[in-house]
């Protein structure tokens, strides 16, 4: 008997605070309309001073530890353009702060935003040689541009962690995978900078090509035809992305493009704003939460990572998905942000490159994590409760 390799479980977690794409476009004094339908986005999260990449990702990785426990644990893979360290991985301190048992590999992987994607693929092959194992991956980003910049509206934070296993209850995902990697500037971050540089235009072709590249990749590999796909979810730097490069694909392929099918995948992303990693996976967890039944239904998740890399794959969905639905959970997280005013949002903004100068954070977040502050140049975390 074949086995089945996939996504078991999936949590997703975002900043303590929210700004509303509609007071960004008064102070800016750009048409809301450009917002909302130009780049199909409503708000996006900022992180309170106490909380970055590793409480986002541990928050989420809790709420699957709450519901799975730790056995049969022994990796954790954590996915960031956002690091906070240029040696540690992320993944240690969430270890530390869930109380991991010591047998664990830890590592820390990156890509832009295709990290996380890179991750499920390395525990999906964990997986098929020990299929008593699960691997915890974790996405997790701060999505940090320049202010005045027409990437300002295209920023947010969000975490995703995902427990990948054998026999899962969500989604087995295929084995076939289409790929595509072309050494492009369209979206980078040196090592001397908090936010990210960007050719916008570039990076929207960039994601375009990477996208149909990866089609005719999997294609090639054996993959589905499209009408044998129900849905696809792809990563959002922005909603619209997503049905640009959709309709791209359906030319490329011959076939009517459809809107309204791409669509439950955007709810919560449209509320996060960009989250890099963690992207593709908060789209897959609203199209679940929020999607008709699909059962034994076939899914396409795309992932681009600017510089880049796009990787297709496939999964079918399992069938009591609908018994893990988390919509209440996640409408609850996303209503109980705070609101910020622009003026707020852009002195957290000045203040949110990371240190390593001593200092403590005030306490802020509502999250079960926080960032306590730098002390002796290392950072420091801590249960909130
Ligand atoms: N009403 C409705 N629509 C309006 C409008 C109005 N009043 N005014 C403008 N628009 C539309 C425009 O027509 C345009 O639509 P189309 O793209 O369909 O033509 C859309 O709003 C955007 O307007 P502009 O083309 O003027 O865009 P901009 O210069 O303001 O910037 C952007 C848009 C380039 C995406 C910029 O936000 C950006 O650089 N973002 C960061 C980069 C990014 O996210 N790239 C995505 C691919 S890279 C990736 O995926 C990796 C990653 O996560 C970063």
């Amino acid at each position: 008997q074949t086995l089945r390799v996939g996504i078991h479980d999936l949590a997703i977690a975002t900043g303590h605070h929210v700004l509303e794409l509609d007071d960004l476009a008064e102070r800016l004094g750009v048409d809301p309309a450009k917002y909302h339908v130009g780049i199909g986005q409503d708000a996006f999260s900022v992180p309170a001073p106490d909380e970055d990449i590793v409480t986002m990702g541990a928050a989420a990785a809790k709420e699957v530890i709450d519901r799975h426990g730790v056995e049969g644990i022994r990796t954790v893979l954590f996915a960031t353009e956002s690091g906070v360290d240029q040696s540690k991985a992320a993944g240690v301190f969430v270890h530390g702060l869930l109380g991991l048992p010591q047998n664990v590999r830890v590592v820390e992987l990156k890509q832009a935003c295709y990290g996380g994607t890179a991750a499920v693929q390395l525990a999906l092959g964990i997986i098929a040689r020990a299929p008593h194992e699960r691997v915890l991956v974790i996405a997790a980003d701060v999505a940090r541009y320049d202010v005045d910049t027409a990437a300002e509206p295209t920023q947010g934070a969000g975490a995703a962690a995902i427990l990948v296993s054998a026999d899962p209850d969500l989604i087995e995902i295929e084995p076939a995978a289409g790929v595509f990697t072309a050494d492009v500037d369209d979206f980078w971050r040196p090592n001397d900078r908090s936010t990210a540089l960007v050719d916008g235009r570039l990076s929207v072709s960039a994601y375009v090509d990477a996208f149909v590249g990866a089609w005719d990749d999997l294609a090639s590999q054996g993959g589905p035809a499209y009408g044998d796909i129900a849905r696809f979810v792809h990563h959002q730097p922005f909603t619209k992305m997503a049905l640009k490069a959709h309709r791209k694909l359906t030319q490329h392929v011959g076939v009517p493009f459809d809107e309204s099918e791409l669509a439950l995948g955007f709810t919560y992303n449209k509320q996060t704003g960009n989250t890099y990693t963690a992207s593709l996976w908060i789209g897959l967890a609203a199209l679940l939460d929020l999607d008709d039944d699909l059962a034994g239904e076939r899914i396409a998740l795309f992932s681009y990572g600017s510089g880049s890399v796009g990787e297709l794959i496939t999964g079918i969905v399992r069938p009591d998905h609908q018994q893990h639905r988390r919509q209440g959970r996640v409408r609850d997280l996303l209503e109980a942000r705070v609101p910020l005013t622009v003026d707020a949002y852009r002195e957290l903004h000045a203040a949110g490159a990371a240190t390593s100068e001593d200092v403590e954070r005030p306490r802020v977040t509502a999250a079960p994590y926080r960032f306590a502050g730098v002390r002796g140049g290392a950072r420091h975390y801590e249960a909130t409760a």
